[in-house]
């Protein structure tokens, strides 16, 4: 329950697709145009905003993407804001491209989410922000009106806006919208790796404006050419395996019931609201202030893995821990079992 990826594979057509042409096409550098055709009728479908697919990017996942946005966007010494917690690979990406990442206190009053307060308050304004919803580690989504309000203060602060939607498709609380619909310059980074179940097949994309096609079509050739052909051609398929990802969406609603039904009675019930992906952020603050050290001795003891929250937050990182439940169902309930007699017997690490 440690790493963010489903224990699925990729779904069967996917794989199938994949078997029918490995021995019929030579695998050169390639980008589909099926694949951004129906990257592009994605945002039209699901949130109502129209994208040529020249604007669509294809990635080796969305670790490119999100390199290829920040480069093409920001040079050297520009300041970006980011949740705190948030995904590690922000601020690391942040720095190995000398960004200054700017990090923005986020906690329960704000739904461990980027505010757009907060970014109208930042003296002076960044250049940039890094919005997730559904948010990693947290799973918190932000609401429409907040969204909006996000885009309008990006707007009139000029603060360019870099939108990791890659949670998108696994939600608890109904779709959750692309920041395309209120703000459609932003440039928004996606992937295979969560909601399509082929984190291994390294495919992703980015969205950029129409302005911003030829610069980041000049870093993408060289910096990374093109994703793996074999992804590209499974990747397409894999948009008409909805039956079998909502089975997997259905999963993990399922275990996210389990576990907040169960946690709560073992006295964690400082969680942050898991409205999609796949996590369940804990605070362990009652118990350690040393989240690594909680995670191995959770892990030798128990047999549960866990990411530690420092992974997600320098700062206060210490007293929270997250789990991922992208595993079957009866992982959840074995994990669920052991975890209580653990907490019982260990009041202080
Ligand atoms: C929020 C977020 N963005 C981006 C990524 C990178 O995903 P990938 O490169 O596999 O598409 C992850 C992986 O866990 C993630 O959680």
């Amino acid at each position: 329950m440690e790493y963010g990826q489903p224990s699925t594979g990729a779904p069967s057509a996917a794989i199938a697709a994949a078997h029918r042409v490995l021995d019929a096409d030579a695998m050169g550098y390639w980008e589909n145009p099926g694949l951004k055709e129906r990257i592009a009728q994605s945002y039209a479908d699901d949130h109502g905003v129209a994208i040529s697919p020249d604007q669509v990017i294809l990635t080796c996942g969305a670790s490119p993407a999100l390199v290829l946005a920040l480069n093409t966007l920001f040079a050297p010494g520009a300041r970006v804001a980011i949740a705190r917690p948030g995904y590690v690979a922000y601020r690391n990406t942040l720095k190995a491209l000398h960004i200054v990442p700017v990090e923005l206190e986020c906690g329960d009053a704000e739904r461990f989410q980027l505010t757009a307060a907060a970014l109208a308050a930042l003296d002076p304004a960044p250049d940039g922000v890094i919005v997730a919803s559904p948010a990693n580690p947290t799973g918190t989504v932000i609401a429409r009106a907040e969204m909006a309000a996000i885009a309008q203060v990006c707007a009139r602060r000029n603060i360019r806006i870099v939108s990791d939607e890659i949670y998108h498709g696994i939600s608890y609380v109904g779709p959750v919208d692309s920041m395309l619909r209120f703000a459609p310059d932003a440039l928004v980074v996606n992937s295979f790796s969560k909601y399509f179940s082929m984190a291994g097949w390294r495919l992703g994309w980015l969205v950029v404006p129409p302005d911003l096609v030829e610069p980041a079509r000049a870093r993408m050739g060289n910096l990374f050419l093109t994703p793996p052909s074999l992804a590209q051609h499974a990747g397409l398929a894999a948009f008409d395996c909805c039956d079998e990802l909502e089975g997997h969406v259905a999963n993990y609603a399922r275990n996210r019931e389990l576990m907040l039904a169960a946690l709560p009675g073992m006295g964690l019930n400082h969680i942050a609201p898991p409205d999609g992906a796949f996590y369940i952020y804990a605070d362990v603050g009652h118990l350690t202030n040393d989240s690594l050290a909680f995670c191995k001795r959770l892990l030798e003891d128990t047999g549960i893995a866990s990411a530690p929250g420092i992974d997600f937050d320098p700062v206060d990182g210490n007293r929270f821990i997250r789990f991922s439940f992208a595993v079957s169902t009866a992982e959840v309930e074995e994990a669920m079992a052991r975890l209580g007699p653990w907490l019982n017997a260990h009041a202080e690490i």
